[in-house]
């Protein structure tokens, strides 16, 4: 554990008055108005063979929101970020969206619906650009197929310009213009995980899931990283989920933080009721994190 946890969870002041989630949704203490649910997992339970790595869950994601998991390695984070972007299937418990239930569908199709993810291990194509990285992002979004493009050559054109513009722009957005033709392999760690961010935004989602962003980056990057997801969240209203680690970063960052432990959750609330509350206190005394 690092000394940034160990002193917050060790802070036992009262927690203060939490705004309590309506139907319509909350302000914010800085003053941003998050609306309802955009997305609400239902008694969700995920096994692996004799492994249960998510008990029984319930949480819901808000519009605008910054919702952190949190919880020991192990815990359950990433299986619940895989079954919120339907890589997994849950036995039992339901996924809604958009005021929707989903229904069996496969990631490309959920990733249509408007949520983009990045990876714990970065999953970019080192032997591409970055520029060309970024635009795998928009894949799901093209319309045109390739009997279309070589039919309606017009369309197609337009339709390439299009998502060429829109990376551009967040590309600028990023501030990660003087890279933009250097392959992705020849990048430092902290790059990489922008560029895998760059990528996620290149789908323009809805909701955005982050695992990790900011693990194994230093002080300076993971300062830089926490600005970009504020200004995403800012700028573009996108709802972010994001798994982190660095107790620090999640106190400063999220509007609301589910905590795991053995694929139980033991805490939902405000960073301060989290923080706060003994279960969670317990769940990270003497478990190491990186
Ligand atoms: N594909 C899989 N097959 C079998 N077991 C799995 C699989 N994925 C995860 N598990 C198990 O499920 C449990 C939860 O793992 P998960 O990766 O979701 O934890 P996590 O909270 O993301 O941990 P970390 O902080 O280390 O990333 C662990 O016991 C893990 O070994
Ligand atoms: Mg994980």
């Amino acid at each position: 554990m690092s000394p940034t946890s160990q002193t917050i969870l060790s802070e036992l002041a009262p927690p203060p008055a939490a705004p309590a989630p309506s139907a319509d949704g909350y302000v914010t203490a800085d003053g941003r108005k998050i609306g309802g649910v955009l997305m609400d997992l239902r008694h969700i339970t995920l096994r692996f063979g004799g492994v249960t790595a998510i008990k029984d869950i319930s949480f819901d994601i808000r519009e605008g929101e910054i919702r952190a998991i949190i919880g020991p390695n192990g815990a359950g984070k990433s299986s619940m970020m895989n079954v919120m972007s339907g890589f997994y299937v849950p036995q039992e418990g339901e996924v809604w969206f958009r005021g929707a239930k989903r229904p069996p569908m496969r990631p490309y199709q959920v990733a249509r619906q408007g949520l983009a993810r990045t990876f714990q291990n970065i999953a970019l194509f080192d032997g591409m650009s970055v520029l060309d990285n970024i635009m795998t992002g928009r894949l799901t979004m093209m319309k045109s197929s390739l009997l279309e493009q070589a039919l309606w050559w017009g369309r197609a054109e337009a339709e390439e310009t299009r998502h060429r513009e829109q990376v551009e722009k967040i590309i600028d957005f990023l501030e990660i213009q003087n890279i933009r033709k250097t392959p992705v392999g020849r990048l430092p760690y902290g790059l990489k995980k922008r560029v895998e961010l760059a990528r996620a935004l290149a789908a323009e989602p809805k909701l955005l899931m982050l695992d990790e962003p900011m693990a194994g980056m230093n002080v300076e990057e993971k300062e830089d990283m926490s600005r970009f997801i504020l200004d995403v969240n800012d700028e573009f209203g996108t709802t972010i989920a994001l798994i982190e680690h660095d107790m620090g970063v999640v106190m400063d960052l999220s509007d609301r933080v589910v905590v795991m432990d053995y694929g139980r959750k033991i805490g939902d609330g405000t960073p301060d009721e989290v923080r706060n509350n003994q279960e969670v206190i317990d769940a990270y005394l003497g478990v190491a994190h990186d």
